[in-house]
């Protein structure tokens, strides 16, 4: 199937990237949240995010216009129903994601593909709910997704493969590259990823290195591009602590355990940038350690 229009469900981090790489690769898109502040700071972001590119000199002011001028946004979720593939990209709670598709599901046009950006979350179950579960697939992007090269595509037990090569040939499109996973728990960059952040989060707990020395080891003696612990923060502590969980429920592994640590900055609400305190302090200047 010829995708042309992409309904994207949620204005947040990683929604307002993908309505960005989707408009600059020339599709339709229109963005859904339940807040207007969302979508209204979801344009702004956008429109910065271009703006950066053509002072870079990578697109030129006319292909910013045209890919803003792609962009519609709605508070009304169910005019996603007539788009040819939705990416729902809303909190990561199964509970909240399930509602979606099933307010969604009644608007639905009959072709319409349904993914989820969900780091974690079973694609089977939730495509299992729907009405069309063999048209229904993971398509989860990296954060900042106009930077990230990679965007994992996830089948479920029951995707089709003329949805998958939709799918893929829209990652194409993007210019990015798709790496295909099998759906078990946090498919393959965050089973991997996961556990290196938890580990680095014990080793700050049972005080055998600081923030800094944490972060600094794995940048210089790994050459990662952020250490473990600001990229924890980069991503959300609440969304790290929430794919440990998936992986530790869903293998029955003790080697996934949340470190108490971990939980511990996610009690007192210090998620990381986004709450401007997380293993850093970011209400200065520059960042400081909190540990
Ligand atoms: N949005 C859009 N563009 C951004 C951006 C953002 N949030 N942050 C940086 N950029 C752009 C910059 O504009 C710059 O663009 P140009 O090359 O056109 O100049 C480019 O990215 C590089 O930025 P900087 O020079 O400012 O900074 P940097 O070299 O330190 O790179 C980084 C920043 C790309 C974020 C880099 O630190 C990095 O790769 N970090 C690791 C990111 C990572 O691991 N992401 C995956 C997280 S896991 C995940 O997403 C899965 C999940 O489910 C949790």
């Amino acid at each position: 199937m010829d995708v042309k229009s992409v309904g994207v469900i949620g204005a947040g981090q990683m929604g307002n990237g993908i309505a960005h790489v989707l408009a600059a690769a020339e599709y339709e898109v229109l963005l859904n949240d339940v807040s207007q502040d969302a979508l209204d700071s979801a344009i702004a972001t956008i429109t910065g995010n271009l703006a950066r590119q053509v002072s870079r000199g990578k697109i030129t002011d006319e292909a910013m216009q045209a890919a803003l001028g792609r962009i519609s946004t709605t508070l009304e979720l169910p005019q996603l129903g007539q788009t040819d593939l939705v990416i729902e990209a809303a909190t990561e709670r199964e509970a909240i994601k399930q509602a979606i598709f099933e307010d969604l599901q009644p608007h639905l046009l009959p072709h319409t593909i349904l993914t989820s950006n969900t780091s974690s979350i079973s694609i089977t179950r939730l495509a299992s709910r729907t009405d069309r579960p063999e048209r229904f697939m993971g398509f989860h992007f990296m954060n900042p997704v106009p930077v990230m090269q990679l965007v994992e595509l996830i089948r479920g037990i029951a995707t089709d493969e003329e949805t998958y090569k939709s799918c893929k040939t829209v990652v194409d499109r993007l210019g990015k590259t798709a790496a295909s996973a099998e759906d078990f728990p946090a498919f393959i960059v965050n089973r991997i990823l996961m556990p290196m952040i938890n580990e680095a989060v014990y080793t700050l707990y049972e005080g055998v290195g600081s923030v800094q020395s944490i972060d600094q080891s794995m940048k210089l003696g790994a050459n990662h591009p952020m250490g473990p612990l600001e990229l924890a923060d980069f991503i959300g502590l609440d969304t790290c602590l929430a794919i440990m969980n998936v992986l530790h429920d869903g293998l029955a592994d003790t080697k996934y355990r949340p470190c108490p640590l971990l939980t511990k900055y996610v009690e007192a609400g210090w998620l990381g940038r986004k709450t401007e305190r997380g293993f850093y302090d970011y209400r200065g200047e520059v960042p400081v350690p909190t540990r």
